[in-house]
């Protein structure tokens, strides 16, 4: 167990969450809620384990195997966890483990069991119960306990994704924390790309970046993709060895006590942009400047999208990249070939965290929310453009909260202006 994420949110937070939930569940009802089960990678190795954010949310409870059981009878709230059981051979081989008798006083619970006694106790407890809140298929392994003892089962994800919606004071720190963490690495990379390296080695540069800073993971596997590789969205691979002359897209934030940074930069491998490279990062800069501009509390995603293509298809058209009249085009999403993914997304607990965005993401935004802004153009190898733009992928991403006040870039940290990265580049 990592008893260091336990000293990152206090314990309040997570009862007064609980709390929250209670308040919201109907009388004589139970809520169950499973954490993940380790995850065979090959032989006798496990990929690392991660919490569910759900169940972390509400337990601050990082072990595999785990489920916390909330009732509400007669108006009155009893909390339980169950958890793996102390075992003295296993823990030597794999690491501690909190156990029964240590858990309600940490994790400020009223009981706690050993979760082979899940099925008995949890049809113990239920008994005379009419509801159950329960995310039936969304933790496969839960869902053997839980079948066929209800007839009435209220998914309580619409209840748990709405309250993390809205970003508490401590949760906000500590996700300023992971974009602060990843704008450094960010600026490290800066500083460590040229030409003949591997892709790879900057993301060793990142990762080691985020360890130093007590960020043990990314928050989602980090993009570090030069030349072309940067038209394929969620490339991964990070195998190829950066040329001359290409630009790389890195995609990658640092995910600390369980919160995600979401942080993408581009720049030349050289350091210098070619001409048709400085075009096409200036149109997504300008872009992602007036995006953050608008992007502030009752406007939405879409209506500050929709004022994102209209730059992309203006631009575009100047560029001859696109060809005809803008305002057709833009009635025809024409942009949309080179800019194929949404403006932003909720952050938090998961990079793409969870909540209603509403049709389209028209969703008002409120104060506290956490969201990402990442406009991008792709322009492929193949695409019927003139040729000097071929090839060329770029994306900026910065992360904002809504405040009273407008929003707040959490990643400002992070140089984005064609002198500044030149400058770190330059000098590094
Ligand atoms: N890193 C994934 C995203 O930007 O949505
Ligand atoms: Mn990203
Ligand atoms: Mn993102």
């Amino acid at each position: 167990m990592d008893l260091a994420y336990l000293a990152e949110l206090p314990r309040e937070e997570f009862i007064t969450r609980r709390k929250k939930v209670f308040a919201q569940m109907q009388d004589n009802s139970a809520f169950i809620i499973f954490t993940e089960t380790e995850k065979r990678r090959n032989n006798d190795c496990n990929y690392h384990f991660r919490p569910d954010s759900y169940f972390w949310y509400l337990t601050g409870f990082a072990e595999p195997e785990s489920a916390l059981l909330l009732i509400k009878r007669n108006g009155e709230y009893e909390s339980t966890i169950f958890l793996r059981k102390k075992d003295r051979e296993k823990e030597i081989w794999t690491g501690r483990r909190l156990g029964v008798e240590a858990a309600p006083e940490i994790l400020k619970v009223d009981a706690a069991f050993e979760i082979e006694h899940l099925d008995k106790t949890f049809a113990e407890k239920i008994q005379n119960l009419t509801a159950c809140y329960y995310a039936q298929g969304y933790q496969a392994w839960g869902d053997k306990v839980v079948s066929a003892q209800f007839k009435e089962v209220i998914d309580w994800r619409p209840m748990l994704s709405e309250m993390r919606l809205i970003k508490s004071t401590a949760e906000i720190a500590l996700i300023q924390q992971a974009c602060h963490i990843s704008a450094l690495a960010h600026i490290r990379a800066m500083k460590q790309v040229r030409p003949n390296r591997y892709e790879m080695e900057i993301e060793g540069e990142i990762q080691h970046e985020f360890n130093r800073f007590g960020a043990r993971f990314p928050s989602y596997n980090s993009i570090v993709a030069s030349g072309e590789n940067a038209c394929v969205l969620h490339y991964d691979e990070n195998s190829a060895v950066m040329k001359e002359g290409d630009l790389l897209l890195i995609d990658a934030g640092a995910e600390f006590a369980y919160y995600a940074g979401d942080i993408t930069r581009t720049f030349p491998v050289n350091g210098k942009f070619s001409k048709p490279q400085k075009a096409i990062y200036e149109l997504v800069l300008k872009a992602q400047k007036e995006a953050i501009k608008l992007l502030v509390p009752n406007n939405s995603i879409k209506i500050v999208n929709d004022r994102v293509m209209e730059i992309f298809t203006e631009g575009l058209v100047e560029l001859g990249i696109l060809k005809g009249d803008v305002k057709t085009l833009i009635e025809q999403k024409a942009c949309c070939q080179f800019y194929m993914h949404g403006l932003g997304h909720w952050l938090g607990l998961d990079v793409h965290d969870v909540g209603d965005y509403s049709n389209e993401r028209s969703r008002p935004l409120e104060i506290g929310m956490v969201i990402t802004v990442e406009p991008g153009l792709y322009i492929s190898s193949d695409a019927d453009v003139p040729e000097q733009y071929k090839g060329i992928g770029i994306r900026i991403e910065d992360n904002l909260l809504m405040t009273e006040y407008g929003n707040k870039n959490l990643t400002s940290g992070c140089p984005k202006e064609i002198a500044d990265i030149g400058e770190i580049m330059a000098t590094a």
